[in-house]
């Protein structure tokens, strides 16, 4: 390697200003390292990033994709066909983590024939050591792995295996870190969609759900000042977005640690004043922290999508506080009929785990008696996956496979029957679409999303891609609708 770029990866870094600047300098030559072997193969050299889990995740990939594309690698939608390929990974339940593995296995056998392919693994189960040793040990051909805490650093660590490949070295690139040190933002990014985009509001998470694995790989909660959020909302609007998602595990607890007054409420109308900005979205709401500021802003603004996830896992108290989430039974009920009441329409989504330590039928019929009572609009439903490392893990009583099927199975039925409910309630009414994409089976229809979040299928074409159009929602077929632009009136025209 040469001595300048040496300095520059292994050199002194004091603030985020300096790390900026740095990652820009290994952009720089990375981008030159491409340009060289692009016209020494007299093809495009192309990336592809292969997004696992979360929204959160889906915003780290648009940073990665965003440096990738400075360094000149141009996309490949192939993920076996591109030069380098990133895997942004998930371990909140152990059943992605074997799948991952499977797939890293077959890219493995792919890249023996291969040789150049360069392969990065990151994400939540980089950040975890049993899985990280599994990956060092079983699956060498691996040349980069990092972590949730240094996806800022991305550029400078291709670079480093960039400069191996150049100087014909191999062995697996690692760089892990423990915290976050620092917030470097104004890295590029190639959002997916060119009109709306999740914005991270925060990092991390302090609850310590007993299950849950996310505190241990995506580290302490974190939030960011919401002068950089507005900053960075602002940027985007400029740039053509009309929606934004603000992202945090646990976004109600937003503020905490800052030196500013702010709760998530107000944040909320910073973010509704941005010019340009239509949708406001928000993920994940914890139920424990949900302030009646908030119903109240989200009941008075315009901008704000009628939607709100609060996830909540078990219907039972008894394993509510087991699995440590400071609410029962009824304060959850009381809690969803107080949004209910306060915003007419909203659609109120949710997470539940069935097969938690120590979970009976009869906690099963509480989490049923809970669905029926606040009438979910949607719900993910997860079979209890034990993560080595948290409390639940080492819990007595994990429950059989054959209970966690039997109780699966009915909360799902229910969960099904009413959404599809709920869903029916707004046939034939007309209201605001934002239009993302044509639709893949049938390309004379467009697919876009009402403020409740359900999708819609309507016909229309490519030109409507990004706005928001009025359509009236003629047919429910369960968790989406068939609709058609409105027409008459104030309708049918686009917004
Ligand atoms: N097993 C099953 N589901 C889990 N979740 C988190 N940890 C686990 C686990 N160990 C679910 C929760 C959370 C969602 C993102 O993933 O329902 O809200
Ligand atoms: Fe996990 Fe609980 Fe934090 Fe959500 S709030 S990420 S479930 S620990």
């Amino acid at each position: 390697m040469n001595d300048s770029i040496t300095e520059v990866i292994n050199k002194q870094i004091n603030t985020d200003a300096d790390e900026l600047a740095r990652q820009r300098k290994c952009i720089e030559i990375a981008a030159q390292l491409v340009e060289d072997k692009s016209r020494n193969t007299g093809r495009d050299i192309t990336y592809h990033v292969t997004t696992f889990g979360c929204q959160m995740n889906a915003r780290d990939s648009e940073k990665l994709s965003g440096i990738l594309e400075e360094c000149g690698f141009v996309y490949e939608p192939d993920e076996l066909a591109a030069d380098v390929v990133i895997f942004n990974t998930c371990t909140v339940r152990d059943n992605a983590n074997q799948k991952f593995f499977g797939h890293l296995g077959s890219i493995g056998a792919v890249k023996k024939n291969k040789k150049d392919m360069i392969i990065g693994v990151c994400g939540c189960l980089s950040q975890e050591e049993s899985a990280r040793a599994k990956i060092l040990a079983s699956y060498p051909f691996v040349d980069l792995v990092f972590g949730t805490h240094n996806v800022y650093d991305f550029a400078r660590l291709l670079l480093i295996v960039l400069e191996q490949r150049e100087a014909g070295e191999k062995g697996t690139v690692t760089s892990i870190r423990e915290g976050t040190d620092r917030i470097v933002e104004d890295i590029p990014v190639k959002r997916n969609y060119p009109f709306k985009s999740g914005v991270n509001i925060m990092f991390g998470c302090d609850n310590f759900c007993s299950y849950c694995i996310v505190p241990y790989v995506r580290g302490r909660e974190r939030s960011r000042p919401a002068a950089d959020i507005i900053d960075e909302i602002k940027r985007l609007a400029a740039d053509g977005v009309s929606e934004v998602m603000l992202l945090g595990q646990n976004v109600n607890s937003y503020g905490k640690g800052l030196d500013e007054n702010i709760s998530f409420a107000k944040l909320l109308d910073m973010v509704g004043e941005v010019d340009g900005i239509r949708r406001i979205r928000f993920m994940t709401s914890h139920p424990k922290d949900l302030s009646d500021e908030l119903i109240d802003v989200m009941a008075s603004s315009q901008k704000i999508c009628n939607h709100i996830h609060l996830p909540l896992q078990s219907g039972s108290s008894r394993i509510l506080e087991s699995m440590n989430r400071h609410y029962t039974k009824e304060s959850y009920i009381e809690l969803a009929q107080k949004i209910r009441e306060r915003i007419s329409d909203i659609s109120i989504t949710t997470d539940i785990i069935i097969g938690y330590p120590g979970e009976t039928d009869a906690d099963v019929d509480d989490t049923i008696d809970v669905i029926e009572k606040v009438a979910f609009d949607g719900a993910f439903t997860f079979i209890y996956s034990k993560r080595t490392g948290t409390p639940a893990a080492s819990m007595p009583d994990q429950v059989s496979a054959q209970k966690v099927k039997y109780n699966f199975d009915r909360v799902l039925a229910r969960v099904q029957e009413i959404s599809a409910r709920q869903a029916a309630k707004i046939e034939g009414r007309i209201m605001d679409v934002l239009v993302e994409d044509v639709n893949r089976q049938d390309p004379s229809l467009v697919t876009g999303r009402l403020s409740n979040n359900l999708n819609v299928h309507f016909p229309g074409d490519e030109s409507l891609i990004g706005k928001i159009v009025n359509v009236k929602l003629t047919q429910c077929k369960g968790f989406y609708y068939i609709g058609d632009i409105a027409t008459g009136g104030d309708y049918g025209k686009v917004l």
